[in-house]
């Protein structure tokens, strides 16, 4: 199926996209989501040195039109890209997870649920005809790792995401300065800030106060909503190994895939212990500030693995062109967060298909000028001087 093309003419574009979702959601909310870690160098070199990527063009050939069709683990996805997982979805934008899980599955790409969104496995498996898949913090305890496998398992998600970049809390000066609490504190600053926000406030009360929905069922009883961050650190495990990695795989039937792997030695383990597939990412620079840009370690781990290992990217991606760029550097599958959380923020409901349908003729517009007709081909259309600075080229 071809993806929809159901663009609002006046948000062309991911800036305009987020200067409007700026306007909407109060700044405490929207630094959460904008913000990454101590000064924010990777934030800001992942997307700088992605788009360091050339592509060359092909123009006298006969050409019969691109195909954005993908495969990957058995599907057909309509597109190369998907959406990443994101916690809290619901403090952005009220209903947010809904409105991106129904725009992904409407227009058959992947949607990731993270365990600490705001809506469960089980509504978002149900939206998505069970095509969702399902992003795992490792539980400390292995019963609760096992119950969250089984509920997923009976869901029916089919790609499990196990997350390996966040073995400490990430150093967010924005995320400090705001005190971000589940429900947000009710302070002046933040009841100002709220106040300027009426259609996010209202929406807030609808849907109610955003919550972990996956975890209910393990909070203990009468937990203070206010507790429940601890509640989070306490239940969860950020350092991810190769054992842990091997427990998940002696219990999960699905396909397996690793997010955060950055190095090749990493690469190797995480192959090694089961993984089918692996998300080259650094979350978004939200947890290491002093690493390397994603499409840098991309093009390493290319070089180091060969073409054949399944290798996805996120991190930095905000476009269609960036996501063509990232196919060339050797992705096979790119994962975007915020630009599809830019979408809900400034369109609401709408905003998940529009923002789906942007990034999809951006990449399609990229591909009929180069005049590759699968995105497969973007990998050999990479200039062999491009790519980030500092880096031989390797091709
Ligand atoms: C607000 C926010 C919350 C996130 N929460 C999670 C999460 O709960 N689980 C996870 O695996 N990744 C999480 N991520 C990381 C994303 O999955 C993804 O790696 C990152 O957003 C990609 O970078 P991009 O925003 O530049 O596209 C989060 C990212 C953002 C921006």
């Amino acid at each position: 199926m071809p993806l929809p093309d159901v663009i609002d003419p006046r948000w062309p574009s991911v800036e305009r996209l987020r200067e409007r979702a700026r306007t909407r959601v109060p700044r405490f909310a929207f630094e959460y989501l904008e913000g990454g870690c101590h000064a924010e160098l990777n934030l800001a070199r992942n997307t700088a040195e992605l788009r360091e990527i050339r592509l060359r063009p092909d123009y006298l050939t006969d050409y019969p039109g691109a195909r954005l069709q993908t495969e990957l683990f058995g599907r057909t996805w309509s597109a190369p890209f998907g959406v990443a997982p994101v916690g809290l979805q619901g403090l952005m934008w009220p209903g947010a997870t809904q409105h991106l899980a129904r725009a992904a599955h409407s227009a058959e790409i992947p949607f990731v649920l993270s365990t600490v969104a705001t809506a469960d496995i089980e509504t978002v498996a149900a939206i998505t005809e069970q095509r969702a898949w399902f992003q795992l913090y490792h539980p400390r305890e292995d019963a609760l790792r096992d119950a969250l496998l089984d509920r997923a398992a009976a869901a029916g998600v089919e790609v499990l995401v196990l997350l390996a970049d966040t073995p400490t809390f990430g150093y967010r000066p924005k995320e400090i300065r705001n005190g971000l609490s589940i429900p947000p504190r009710m302070s002046v600053r933040n009841v100002v800030q709220m106040m300027g926000c009426p259609t996010w406030s209202l929406g807030q009360l609808s849907h109610g106060a955003p919550t972990f929905q996956t975890m209910k069922p393990y909070l203990p009883g009468g937990l203070n909503l206010k507790h429940l961050g601890e509640f989070m650190n306490r239940t969860f495990e950020g350092r991810l190994t190769v054992g842990k990695i091997e427990g998940i795989r002696a219990r999960w039937k699905g396909r397996l895939v690793v997010k955060g792997i950055v190095t090749p030695h990493d690469a190797r383990r995480a192959f090694d212990a089961g993984a089918d597939a692996l998300v080259v990412s650094n979350h978004g620079g939200r947890q290491h500030d002093v690493g390397e840009s994603t499409v840098h370690s991309l093009l390493e781990l290319r070089e180091a693995l060969g073409d054949d290992p399944l290798l996805f990217l996120d991190s930095g991606a905000r476009t269609g062109a960036d996501v063509a760029c990232a196919l060339a550097a050797g992705a096979d599958f790119v994962f975007l967060g915020r630009t599809f959380m830019y979408g809900v923020c400034a369109l609401g409901a709408a905003g998940g298909s529009h923002t789906i349908s942007m990034v999809g003729r951006q990449l399609r517009q990229v591909m009929e000028q180069v005049g590759c007709v699968t995105p497969g081909e973007l990998r050999g259309r990479r200039y062999a001087w491009s790519g980030p600075p500092g880096r031989a080229a390797s091709d």
